[in-house]
């Protein structure tokens, strides 16, 4: 099984979008796949899930995450089938968070390893279960959660886009934090990406320049570090309305050509 973590130095940047699409897509290529919200603070997966028909799960029916990790619960009893074959799904709860200050405090703050261990429990199981990969959706910046998602994740997916305020945390949490992480892949994907055809139709020679320092400065950024990160994938930006499954329910449409297209390189990684 390949644990593949999907985490940002900002928030707001696309995780949930790519790393929901990206979960759903790899099951219909035929790989069991568990998609985590591991977003303990701003868990966001039950308003993609509930909102489209393909998923008339009851809210109620959830055991979430949240309980697992408290010690409530079974790995069995949080991961949650679907309709669509293949495709197993782990919610979080903000209902949790908001009425026990406890609980709250003992997620996200420094729980001697206890959180981890339950992480680490989780994958034991997964991989019992014969699943192909775990996505983790992850609370961006350095917490003490998002660290240990990182640390049982193989692959990490870093999702940053190219504005220049993102450019310096950047460096920061590749030098902070991702490179003491040993035996683990990262991969940088940029989102919301302006095409040369997009930038034609708009802007002046300032913002043109603009873009094209920012990325350049990306570029430089990921190289600059003592771990050397790739760009595996760039999303253009798409005038998205609603959080939604593209890949299920938009097809053709150009994002979900982009994310069966990254997923093939997931997959040959
Ligand atoms: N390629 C894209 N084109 C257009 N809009 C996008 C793109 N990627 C993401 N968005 C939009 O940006 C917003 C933030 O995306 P999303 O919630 O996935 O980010 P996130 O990194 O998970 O945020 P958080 O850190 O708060 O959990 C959403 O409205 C989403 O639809
Ligand atoms: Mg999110």
């Amino acid at each position: 099984m390949q644990t593949v973590a999907f985490h940002s130095y900002r928030g707001g940047v696309g995780k949930t979008l790519l790393s929901v699409n990206t979960a759903v897509q790899l099951a219909k290529f035929g790989k069991k796949v568990c998609l985590v919200d591991f977003d303990l603070r701003a868990p966001s997966l039950q308003s993609y899930i509930t909102s489209e028909s393909v998923f008339s799960l009851d809210q109620n029916d959830f055991v979430s995450f949240t309980e697992f990790l408290i010690g409530k619960g079974s790995p069995e009893e949080v991961i949650n089938p679907t309709k669509l074959e293949n495709f197993y799904v782990v919610v979080s709860d903000i209902e949790i968070l908001q009425n026990k200050s406890q609980t709250r405090s003992k997620l996200t703050q420094h729980g001697e390893g206890r959180i981890l261990a339950k992480l680490f429990e989780f994958i034991r199981y997964c991989n019992s279960q014969e699943f192909e990969f775990l996505i983790i959706d992850c609370m961006p910046g350095v917490t003490y959660r998002s660290l240990d998602a990182l640390v049982v994740s193989d692959k990490i997916m870093i999702i940053t886009r190219p504005v220049k305020s993102e450019i310096t945390g950047l460096g920061l949490v590749i030098s902070e934090c991702y490179s003491k992480l040993d035996d683990t892949k990262f991969y940088a994907i940029m989102n919301q990406i302006e095409t040369i055809q997009d930038l034609k139709n708009q802007p002046n020679q300032m913002d043109l320049k603009i873009a094209q320092d920012n990325l350049k400065g990306i570029a430089s950024t990921l190289k600059n570090n003592n771990l050397e990160i790739d760009i595996l994938h760039s999303f253009r930006r798409v005038p998205f309305v609603t959080e939604r499954i593209y890949v299920l329910l938009e097809d053709p449409h150009p994002f979900t050509k982009e994310i069966q297209e990254f997923c093939q390189k997931l997959i040959s990684l």
